[in-house]
C-alpha cells in the first residue's frame, strides 16, 4: 500500500501528543478544513461557504460547486492552520470526506488531501460525512451515553440509526425519497424563500399558524422507521395552488405548516425507535438538526420519557471540517487508514 511506504520514509510515528488531525471538507457547497486535537478540542475551524454563488439559482450546482472549492481549497486549508496556529508538520493525519456527496466536489477534497498526506508523510483517512455529522456531537458533549439512536437530517439524508458503540452504526429507517432539507429547500423555492430553504421557511414560519392550511403527516401511520417527504413537497404545491388566491392565508401559513408536519414525523419516528431499541439517548446531527421546532419538540418529548438528547451548536450542525477530524480519531485509534488510491463515493457506502 502507497501510503505504508510513505509512513517508513519519512518517519511518521513520532507519538506525539495530542494527537492532531487536519479535517477536510468539501462534500456540497462548504469549503471547510478544521484541526482537531485529540478527537475533541477544536484547535481550528474554517468555513467557506458558497451559499451567495447558489442562491442565485436557487440551489447547489455540481459543476460551480467543485469550481469554487478548487479556487478556495488551499486558502482555506492555510487558514485552519493559521487559527490553530500550527505549522503544517505538526499534524499527525489528514482526513476526509470521501462519501457521500457531489462526487466532483468530494472529488477536489480528496485529491487535495491525497497530496497534503503525501507530501507531508502522514497517514490519510476516509471519513464518511454522515459519521461526521453524528461525531460533531462528541466534540461539544462529554456525557453521552451509548447505545443511542441517531437521527440524521441533511440536505442529502434523512435516517434514523442504532448507534451501539463509537464504532458501529445500523441504519433502522431512511427515506424513500427526498431528504428533508431536500424538501425544506425545494418547498422554499417553490415559495420564493430563497435558499437555504431550512432557515427560510423557518423565519417564515414565526409569523405563520399552523393547522389552517393542513398537510399530511407522511408515513406517520406506519409501523416503520422510513420517511417520505416528496409527497409533502408536491401536497405543498398543491394546498397553495389552491389557496394562495384566497383572503386569510399567508406564506407564512403554509410554511409553518410544512415545518410542523416535517418535524412531527421525524420526531414521532424517533421516538418510536427509542421505545423500540430501549435507548436512553438520542442523538440529532445534520443541518436540518439547526432547526429550532425540532431541536424543541424533541426535546419536549426526550423530556417526557426521561431520556437525554444531544444536537451540536448552530455552527457544528451544518458542514463543517471539524466532525470530520473528530471522526477521523477514532479511525486514527484503531488503525484504519486509506491507501492513497481511495476514491471518492456520491452514494452512501455503508455506515
Ligand atoms: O448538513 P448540511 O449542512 O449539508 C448536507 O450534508 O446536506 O445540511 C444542509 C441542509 C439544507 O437542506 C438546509 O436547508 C437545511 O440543512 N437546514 C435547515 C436549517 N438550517 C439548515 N433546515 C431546517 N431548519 C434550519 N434552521
Ligand atoms: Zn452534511
Amino acid at each position: 500500500m502507497l501510503f505504508l511506504d510513505v509512513q517508513i520514509q519519512k518517519g511518521w510515528c513520532r507519538n506525539m501528543n495530542p494527537l492532531l488531525i487536519l479535517g477536510i471538507e468539501t462534500s456540497c457547497d462548504e469549503t471547510a478544513a478544521a484541526i482537531v486535537a485529540n478527537g475533541r478540542d477544536i484547535l481550528s475551524n474554517v468555513i467557506n461557504s458558497q451559499i451567495n454563488i447558489h442562491q442565485r439559482f436557487g440551489g447547489v450546482v455540481p459543476e460551480v460547486a467543485s469550481r469554487k472549492h478548487i479556487e478556495n481549497i488551499a486558502l482555506v486549508v492555510d487558514m485552519a492552520f493559521e487559527e490553530a496556529r500550527l505549522s503544517y508538520q505538526e499534524i499527525d493525519a489528514v482526513a476526509v470526506t470521501n462519501t457521500p456527496g457531489l462526487i466532483g466536489t468530494l472529488l477536489v477534497g480528496l485529491s487535495f488531501a491525497k497530496a497534503f498526506a503525501y507530501g507531508l508523510g502522514r497517514p490519510l483517512i476516509a471519513v464518511n460525512h454522515l459519521h461526521g455529522h453524528i461525531y460533531a456531537n462528541f466534540l461539544e458533549h462529554d456525557n453521552i451515553e451509548l447505545p443511542a439512536v441517531c437521527l440524521v437530517v441533511s440536505g442529502g439524508h434523512t435516517s434514523i440509526l442504532y448507534m451501539k458503540d463509537r464504532k458501529s452504526f445500523e441504519i433502522i429507517g431512511e427515506t424513500r425519497d427526498d431528504a428533508a432539507g431536500e424538501a425544506f429547500d425545494k418547498v422554499a423555492r417553490f415559495l420564493g424563500l430563497g435558499y437555504p430553504g431550512g432557515p427560510a421557511i423557518e423565519k417564515a414560519a414565526q409569523q405563520g399558524e399552523t393547522g389552517k392550511i393542513k398537510l399530511p403527516r407522511v408515513f406517520l401511520d406506519r409501523n416503520d422507521f422510513e420517511f417520505s417527504f416528496s409527497g409533502l413537497k408536491t401536497a405543498s404545491v398543491n394546498q397553495w395552488q389552491k389557496i394562495k388566491a384566497k383572503e386569510g392565508y399567508s406564506v407564512h401559513d403554509l410554511a409553518a405548516e410544512f415545518q410542523a408536519a416535517l418535524v412531527e414525523v421525524l420526531v414521532e419516528k424517533t421516538m418510536r425507535a427509542v421505545e423500540k431499541f430501549q435507548v436512553k439517548t438520542v442523538l440529532m446531527a445534520g443541518g436540518v438538526a439547526a432547526n429550532q421546532v425540532l431541536r424543541d419538540t424533541m426535546r419536549r418529548r426526550a423530556e417526557a420519557l426521561g431520556i437525554q438528547l444531544f444536537y451540536p451548536s448552530l455552527k457544528l450542525c451544518t458542514d463543517n471540517a471539524a466532525m470530520i477530524a473528530g471522526n477521523a480519531y477514532y479511525h486514527y485509534m484503531d488503525g484504519n487508514f486509506a491507501p492513497l488510491n481511495v476514491n471518492a463515493y456520491p452514494g452512501l457506502l455503508s455506515l
